[in-house]
């Protein structure tokens, strides 16, 4: 192993940087059990810098290595003019993706950071690539052909490609020459704690299959491969359905406009390139604070299940032509797919490329879009 100093820059002090009582992300915890004395924080780059501070604060009193010198940058050009030329082994891009992913003067982040840190080695751009609708003004393809020319390896948070259950898939899909039929994704939200009112919000957050059925989208065009975006057709239970009245809202959702207010049931199929079908089912209908999250790859002889995606023993259900009815339960004891993920990348193959990601944001748009114009 080798013994050089291991350099990041975190941009954004928030959740996915640094962790959150809701859920397993918190990148600068996996680099730490990667690197330990290796590791070097150089800074946070994040407008609000009394956050950044706070976080260095808690590594400092932690005793965790690699924060003694750590700056708090409030702009990537304040950060540019202190880092220069000097090495930077990974940048970590975890800002919200309204200040990302295009060319404006308000999205150009990844352009930005691109044109200061260009000795960067290693660049993991969180998820969603962007919250804007995918347009030549908007930019996605610039900030794409941006990355593709930067010259190393560049991996998007879609750490569930990273899950061991995955590569078992895979690897009985290689091994038995199969031909994936279909996918089928679910995803079926707890609400009642979901209080935040952005996230009601289509027009603040772009709704619930792009800012988080995406994950099991990215999933889906894994095994599926390109989807055909005009094969797309979307169905929805609105707010304005009886289906859709939801009898424990944790807030008021009169502030919301009802224009903007987000769909309760949505139900999508659309077609794959090699030929498969994908389809997907997200409810935001659940109670309590449990999601239900299914994801299954269909062949000829072969089914796969994979559930409990986001807990840290995923459980696999593979059934196999000479089984007959009966199915094979794997669990996967004390997977990491964040850890997985980063480590990929520095190995220089991310399983969630930039132009996979950009491909993941086109379906789900068209999902959504597909839902509205339904509806219309
Ligand atoms: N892969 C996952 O499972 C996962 C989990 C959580 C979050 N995320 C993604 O990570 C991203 C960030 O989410 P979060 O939960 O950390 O949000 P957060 O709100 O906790 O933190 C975001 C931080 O970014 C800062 N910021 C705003 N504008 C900035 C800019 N121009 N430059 C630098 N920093 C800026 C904010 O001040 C804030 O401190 C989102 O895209 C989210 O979808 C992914």
């Amino acid at each position: 192993m080798s013994n050089e100093n291991f350099v990041v820059i975190y941009v954004g002090a928030g959740e996915i940087n640094f962790g959150s009582p809701e859920g397993p992300w918190n990148h600068s915890l996996r680099l730490e059990k990667s690197y330990g004395s290796r590791l070097v924080a150089l800074g946070i780059i994040d407008p609000d810098v009394a956050r950044s501070k706070a976080q260095i604060a808690l590594k400092v009193a932690a005793g965790i290595e690699g924060y003694s010198e750590t700056a708090s940058w409030p702009t990537v050009e304040a950060a540019a003019e202190k880092v220069g030329t000097n090495k930077v082994s990974l940048i970590i891009v975890g800002a919200p993706p309204h200040f990302r992913g295009g060319t404006t003067s308000k999205t150009n982040l990844d352009l930005r950071l691109l044109t200061a840190f260009p000795q960067t080695k290693n660049w993991l751009i969180e998820k969603p690539i962007s919250a804007v609708e995918l347009s030549d003004i908007a930019g996605q393809e610039t900030v794409l052909n941006a990355y593709q020319e930067c010259g190393t390896p560049v991996g998007v948070g879609y750490m569930l490609r990273a899950l061991k259950a995955v590569r078992v898939i895979q690897e009985i899909i290689r091994e038995k020459a199969l031909v994936v039929m279909g996918t089928q994704a679910r995803y079926y939200m707890a609400y009642e704690f979901a209080r935040k009112p952005a996230w009601w919000n289509k027009q603040a957050s772009c709704g619930p299959i792009v800012e988080q059925a995406t994950h099991l989208i990215s999933l889906s065009l894994f095994f599926g491969g390109k989807p055909i975006l005009p094969s797309v057709r979307t169905h929805t239970v609105e707010h304005t359905d009886a289906p859709g009245k939801l009898s424990k809202l944790g807030f008021d959702e009169a502030t919301i406009p009802p224009e903007c207010r987000i769909p309760r049931y949505t139900s999508s199929i659309w077609t794959y390139e090699k030929g498969a079908v994908g389809s997907l089912v997200h409810v935001v209908g659940l109670h309590g604070n449990t999601y239900d999250t299914e994801f299954e790859v269909l062949c000829d002889g072969y089914t796969f299940k994979l559930v409990d995606m986001y807990s840290s023993a995923p459980r696999l259900f593979t059934r196999r032509p000479e089984m007959g009815a009966e199915v094979e339960l794997t669990i996967f004891k004390d997977d990491d797919p964040f850890q997985t993920q980063i480590d990929a990348l520095i190995a220089g193959k991310p399983y969630c490329s930039y132009e996979d990601a950009l491909e993941t944001y086109a379906l789900t748009w068209a999902i959504r879009n597909a839902g509205e114009k339904e509806r219309a």
